[in-house]
C-alpha cells in the first residue's frame, strides 16, 4: 500500500491547472447510457472513481476508452441492465447508474451502494423519487430490482436537496413520457454540468442550478461532446494548502464563483484572494486567524467536501474556529489523525472546535476518507518535519495526482510503494 511522504514547513509558490470535476463526471458517465451512440467526455479526470465507472459501463456492454485526456464512450452495444454487487461496492455513487439504465432499458437491477466512511449512504430519496415517476422498485436481498413500467412525468418534490437523488431523477425522467418538474432540487454546479451534457445529447433539461428542474422525456438523442467543468473542491484543496503553508498560487481552469464561500473563509482568515471565471490566486503569510463559525450547507452554502480541508488550513490559526457539519453524520474521522500532528480539535456530535496551535509536527497518519486524506496533505505541508500518509488510495478517488501538483508548487513531497 503506497504512502505519501511530506517534509513540511516550506512556503509554496507557482501556477496550477485544476482537474476536471469528479462530482460532475461521475453522473455524466452514467448519463452516457441514455444514448445508443457515442459521447466524448473532454478533460475527464483520471481518478479511481472514474475507472470504477468505466468498469460498470464495460460490464453493461458499452465501449469506453481513453483518447489522451478525453474519455470516449459508445453505449450503442449496451446489452445488460444489471450491475453486480462487486462493481456497485467499488464506488459509493454507483447508484447514479440506476436512473439512466432504467430510462434506456426499461428495467435495472443493482445492489445498494455500500455505506462509506462518511456514515450510511441511504438511497431512500432516490427510490422514492423513482417510484413517484411510476417505476416499480423491489428491494430484496440487498438488490434493487426496478421496472420502468409506464414512467410518466409529473411534479416531484424532494424532501431534501440531495445531489445524487436530483441527478438520478433527472436521468430517469429523460426516459419518462411527458414533463417532470423536480422541486427542491439540489443546486450544486455539477448538476448544471450534467444538464449541459444532457442538452448536448439532445435531452430537454432546464433549470439546473435552481431549486426547480424541468425535464421533458423521450427526446431523440445524438452523439455528444462535452468538456467537464473544473473541480471546485480540488481547487479549494490547493488554495488551502498554500494558505496553510504560506506562499502564493495561481490556479487556472477554475470558476471562482463555484467556491466563493471557501475563498471568503480563506480571505477572512487573512489570505489575499482574487479571481474570476478563469483564474484564482491566493497569497498567504502562513499565520492565519480563526474565523468564527463555519456551517456546511447545500450549495450555495459552504460545501461539506471542503470542511476537512479548511479545518486543516486553520490548525495553526490564532484563536478558535467552530465547524458545524450539517450534511453528513460522520465527517470528522480525520480529526484523530490531525491531532496526531499536534492539532487541538475537539468534536461533539456534528460540532468541531479548532483551537489554533503554534506548531504542527510531522507524524505517521492514515487517510480515513477522500477529503480527510486531502486534509492530511494540507496539514503535512504546514507541519515541521516529516509526515507519512498511509491509505492514500482514498485520495486517488478524487485527485488525479496530488504529488505531481504539490511538487509543482515547490512542496517536498513524494509517493513511495
Ligand atoms: C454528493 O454526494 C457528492 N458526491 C458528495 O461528494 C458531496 O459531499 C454530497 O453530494 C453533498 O454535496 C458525488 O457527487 C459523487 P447527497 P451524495 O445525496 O449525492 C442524505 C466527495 O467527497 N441522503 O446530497 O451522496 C445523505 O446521507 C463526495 O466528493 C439521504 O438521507 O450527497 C447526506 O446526509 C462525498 N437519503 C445528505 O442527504 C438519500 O436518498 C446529502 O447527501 C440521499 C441522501
Amino acid at each position: 500500500m503506497n504512502e505519501i511522504i511530506i517534509r513540511g514547513g516550506k512556503p509554496l509558490e507557482g501556477t496550477l491547472r485544476v482537474q476536471g470535476a469528479k462530482n460532475s463526471v461521475l453522473p455524466i458517465l452514467a448519463a452516457t447510457v441514455l444514448h445508443p451512440g457515442r459521447s466524448l467526455i473532454r478533460g475527464c479526470p483520471r481518478l479511481s472513481d472514474v475507472e470504477a465507472s468505466v468498469r460498470i459501463l464495460r460490464h453493461l456492454g458499452c465501449e469506453a476508452r481513453w483518447e489522451g485526456p478525453d474519455l470516449a464512450v459508445d453505449a450503442a452495444p449496451l446489452c445488460r441492465w444489471d450491475i453486480p454487487d462487486c462493481l456497485m461496492r467499488e464506488m459509493r455513487s454507483s447508484v447514479i447508474f440506476l436512473g439512466a439504465i432504467l430510462a434506456r432499458c426499461g428495467r435495472a437491477e443493482t445492489s445498494y451502494p455500500g455505506g462509506c466512511e462518511l456514515g450510511p449512504r441511504p438511497v431512500d430519496l432516490h427510490l422514492a423519487a423513482l417510484r413517484k415517476l411510476g417505476a416499480r422498485v423491489r428491494e430484496e436481498g440487498g438488490r434493487l430490482c426496478c421496472e420502468a413500467g409506464e414512467m410518466a412525468g409529473r411534479e416531484i418534490a424532494l424532501s431534501l436537496p440531495s445531489v445524487g437523488a436530483t441527478e438520478n431523477l433527472i436521468l430517469a425522467a429523460c426516459g419518462a413520457a411527458g414533463e417532470t418538474l423536480i422541486v427542491n432540487a439540489a443546486r450544486e454546479p455539477e448538476i448544471g454540468d450534467l444538464q449541459a451534457f444532457l442538452q448536448a445529447m439532445g435531452c430537454d433539461v432546464r433549470g439546473a442550478g435552481t431549486s426547480t428542474v424541468r425535464v421533458v422525456g423521450r427526446q431523440r438523442t445524438r452523439d455528444a461532446v462535452h468538456t467537464v467543468m473544473p473541480d471546485r473542491i480540488a481547487a479549494a484543496t490547493y488554495l488551502a494548502a498554500v494558505a496553510a503553508a504560506g506562499g502564493e498560487v495561481e490556479l487556472t481552469n477554475v470558476r471562482a464563483s463555484h467556491l466563493s464561500t471557501v475563498t471568503a473563509a480563506l480571505h477572512e482568515a487573512g489570505c489575499e484572494v482574487c479571481g474570476d471565471e478563469e483564474r484564482l490566486s491566493l497569497r498567504s503569510g502562513g499565520a492565519l486567524r480563526s474565523i468564527g463559525t463555519v456551517r456546511t450547507a447545500p450549495y450555495p452554502g459552504f460545501p461539506t467536501d471542503a470542511q476537512a480541508i479548511l479545518m486543516a488550513a486553520l490548525l495553526r490559526s490564532r484563536g478558535a474556529t467552530v465547524f458545524v457539519e450539517n450534511i453528513f453524520e460522520n465527517r470528522y474521522r480525520h480529526v484523530d489523525e490531525l491531532c496526531r500532528m499536534g492539532a487541538d480539535v475537539h468534536v461533539a456530535d456534528r460540532v468541531a472546535v479548532v483551537t489554533g496551535v503554534e506548531r504542527l509536527s510531522g507524524a505517521a497518519v492514515r487517510c480515513t476518507d477522500l477529503r480527510g486524506g486531502a486534509a492530511l496533505l494540507v496539514a503535512g505541508l504546514a507541519a515541521q518535519g516529516t509526515t507519512r500518509i498511509g491509505e492514500v488510495h482514498h485520495i486517488r478517488r478524487g485527485y488525479e495526482d496530488p504529488v505531481r501538483d504539490l511538487r509543482a508548487l515547490g512542496a517536498d513531497i513524494e509517493e513511495r510503494p
